[in-house]
């Protein structure tokens, strides 16, 4: 399977997932077609996924009015109809309903999402990995 990766990140947590994302996943073979910001998107990255990742970071009074940045700028990525799509989101106490804002967002561009995984900032390699192993297990290898 190919993916991309695209990240919209302010301090570097979710450019950083998705860096470890990208590795976690060619480690169990898959090829990556490219890692870019959701604002600047390498378009022949997507173009050639299978699968098109799309992170972004909890903004939020921390514990009420949670929601992911950026969604005007996600909704301005290419159409992704026909491909598959996974979501995460980075935060640091407590992401509420970011992932399903964030899927709706990422189901407007036509992609078929099939899940998501929220990653708290102090533990991305932990659960980047996590992550990988989920969409892996979830999308076999095509014969
Ligand atoms: C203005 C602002 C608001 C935030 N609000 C929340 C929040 O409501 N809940 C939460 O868990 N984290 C919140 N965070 C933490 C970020 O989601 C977290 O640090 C994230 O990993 C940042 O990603 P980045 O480094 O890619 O920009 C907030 C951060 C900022 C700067």
């Amino acid at each position: 399977m190919k993916a991309a990766i695209l990240f919209e990140s302010l301090t570097g947590h979710t450019r950083r997932a998705g860096e470890l994302i990208a590795t976690n996943l060619q480690q169990a073979g898959w090829g990556i077609t490219g890692v870019s910001p959701v604002r600047s998107p390498e378009m022949a990255a997507i173009q050639d996924a299978d699968v098109v990742i799309i992170g972004t970071w909890v903004h939020g009074l921390f514990v009420v009015g949670q929601a992911p940045w950026g969604l005007g700028a996600i909704a301005h990525l290419p159409a992704l109809r026909g491909k598959l799509a996974a979501t995460y989101c980075t935060f640091a106490l407590n992401p509420a309903k970011t992932l399903d804002k964030l899927d709706t967002a990422v189901s407007g561009l036509g992609a078929e999402v099939i899940g998501g995984l929220a990653l708290h900032r102090a533990k991305l390699e932990e659960h980047s990995e996590e992550f990988a192993a989920r969409l892996v297990a979830n999308i076999p290898a095509r014969a």
